[in-house]
C-alpha cells in the first residue's frame, strides 16, 4: 500500500511527495463505551491502517486523491466546507478546521491516502486516517505537536465536524500506541501505561461481517443516556461511581439508566482486572473478565447484535478456557477480539469458519494481528507507571 500511495503521488502531481507517513487501526482488547464515560480502556494498534504521501504547496489549495475511493478533491483553507458528497473528505477538512481555528500556520498541500483496513468493520479507520494526516501535517509544517495534542485534534474533527461525539481511545492509540503492548489509558486524565502483551499470547480480530446500522445515532444516544444518568448521580462521569454507590440511584435511574451505569462501572474494574492478568497469562481469568465484558455489553448497554453473540458463543466454547472473547468496538456489528493461547488459534480458526456460515449465513474473516507502534510514539513516551491506581482501585471497589 506505501508503494502504491507514492507511485500514484508521482504520476498525479509529477513529482515524488515529500513524506509519507502512516498511522495505525486499533482494536479494543476491553473497556467498551467507557472512554467518553472517564474510565479505563485497553487497546492496542493493528498493522494495517492509513498511509498518506504529501507534499506542501505555496497557495492555500488542498488537493487529495483517496485511492481506496478513486475520488479526488479540492479544498481552499479560508473556505472549508462540509462534503456530503464526499463523506471521507471531511475527516481531512475536519482536521485542517480544527488545526487552523486552534492558531496552527497551514499551507495547502497535495495528498495521496491509502489505507488496508476493511471499512465499516469498526478498527478505527476514521481515526488512522486523522493520525496519519496530522503526522505528515505536523513534519510538513513544524507544527511540534505531541501525540496527546493530535489525537485530541482527533477527536476534536470527529466531534466538532463530521457529527460523531466518539471519546478519545481511538485517537489515542492510533497516536501513541506501542508495539507489541496494549495501552492501559485513563480517559479522563489520559495518563497511560504500555502493558506487553506476553510473546505466546495470540490476538485474533474476527470480523463479523454483520451489515452495520444506526451506529451513529445509537452510540450518540448512549452517551447521552450516559450523561442523563451521571447528572441524576451527581457525579460529572459515571467513572466517579464504584457499584455501591451507583446502587444508592437505582430507583431515582430507573431501570434502563441504571443498566447503562452499571455497565460503566463495572467495566471499568474489568479492564484493570485484565490488564493485570495478561502479564501473567491467566487464562481462566481472561477468559471470565471477557467473557463478562461481552455479557454487559450485549445485556446491561445493549449494543451487540444477535449474530454478533453467536459469533462469541462459538468462539467460546472453541477457547475451552485457554483464551477470552468478547465484542469489540462500538458495537452493532464490527468486530469480535480474541486472546488466546497460540494452541487454540486453529480451533477457533476452525469454529468460526465453519459453525458461525451455518448458524447466521455470514462468512466471518479472522485477521491475525501484529501491533506497531502509533503514528506519534516516540522512545520517551511518558507511560505513567499506574500500576498502583490499578491495584487500589481493584481493592476499593
Ligand atoms: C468507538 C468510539 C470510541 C469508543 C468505542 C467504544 O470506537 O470511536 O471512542 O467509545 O466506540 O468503546
Amino acid at each position: 500500500m506505501l508503494n502504491k500511495v507514492k507511485s500514484e503521488f508521482t504520476s498525479i502531481f509529477n513529482e515524488a511527495p515529500l513524506i509519507t507517513r502512516f498511522a495505525p487501526g486499533r482494536v479494543n482488547i476491553i473497556g467498551d463505551h467507557t472512554d467518553y464515560n472517564g474510565g479505563y480502556v485497553f487497546p492496542t494498534t493493528l498493522n494495517i491502517g492509513t498511509y498518506i504521501a504529501g507534499s506542501s504547496r505555496k497557495d492555500k489549495l488542498v488537493n487529495v486523491l483517496a485511492l481506496n475511493f478513486n475520488q479526488q478533491i479540492r479544498f481552499e483553507l479560508n473556505d472549508i466546507q462540509h462534503d456530503t458528497l464526499h463523506p471521507w473528505s471531511n475527516y481531512i477538512r475536519g482536521v485542517y478546521k480544527v488545526l487552523l481555528n486552534k492558531g496552527y500556520q497551514l499551507s495547502g498541500a497535495n495528498l495521496v491516502i491509502g489505507g488496508n483496513l476493511p471499512q465499516g468493520a469498526g478498527l478505527s479507520s476514521s481515526a488512522s486516517l486523522e493520525l496519519a494526516l496530522l503526522k505528515l501535517l505536523d513534519d510538513l509544517h513544524h507544527l511540534l505537536l505531541d501525540g496527546t495534542e493530535a489525537a485530541k485534534i482527533g477527536q476534536a474533527t470527529e466531534n466538532e465536524f463530521v457529527g460523531c461525539q466518539c471519546g478519545i481511545m481511538d485517537q489515542m492509540i492510533s497516536a501513541k500506541g506501542r508495539a507489541n503492548s496494549g495501552m492501559l489509558l485513563h480517559c479522563d486524565t489520559l495518563q497511560y501505561e504500555y502493558i506487553a502483551i506476553p510473546k505466546n499470547a495470540q490476538l485474533l480480530v474476527i470480523n463479523s461481517n454483520i451489515q452495520r446500522g444506526l451506529v451513529d445515532s445509537e452510540y450518540n444516544l448512549r452517551r447521552e443516556q450516559c450523561e442523563q444518568a451521571a447528572q441524576i448521580c451527581k457525579v460529572g462521569h459515571l467513572s466517579e461511581l464504584n457499584i455501591d454507590t451507583l446502587e444508592e440511584f437505582e430507583s431515582a435511574l430507573g431501570a434502563l439508566l441504571f443498566k447503562r451505569a452499571k455497565h460503566v462501572v463495572s467495566e471499568n474494574l474489568r479492564v484493570l482486572e485484565l490488564a493485570e492478568a495478561i502479564p501473567e497469562l491467566d487464562w481462566t481469568k481472561i477468559s471470565n473478565v471477557m467473557r463478562h465484558s461481552h455479557a454487559s455489553l450485549r445485556d446491561d448497554f445493549a449494543v451487540s447484535t444477535r449474530n454478533m453473540d453467536i459469533l462469541v458463543d462459538i468462539i467460546d466454547t472453541a477457547l475451552a478456557g485457554q483464551g477470552g472473547v468478547r465484542m469489540t468496538g462500538g458495537g452493532f456489528g464490527g468486530c469480535a477480539v480474541v486472546l488466546c493461547e497460540p494452541n487454540r488459534k486453529n480451533a477457533v480458526i476452525n469454529a468460526v469458519l465453519t459453525e458461525y456460515l451455518k448458524l447466521t449465513g455470514l462468512q466471518a474473516e479472522v485477521y491475525e494481528c501484529k501491533s506497531v507502534d502509533g503514528a506519534f510514539y516516540t522512545n520517551d513516551s511518558s507511560s505513567a507507571n499506574i500500576a498502583n491506581v490499578v491495584a487500589s482501585k481493584v481493592v476499593s471497589n
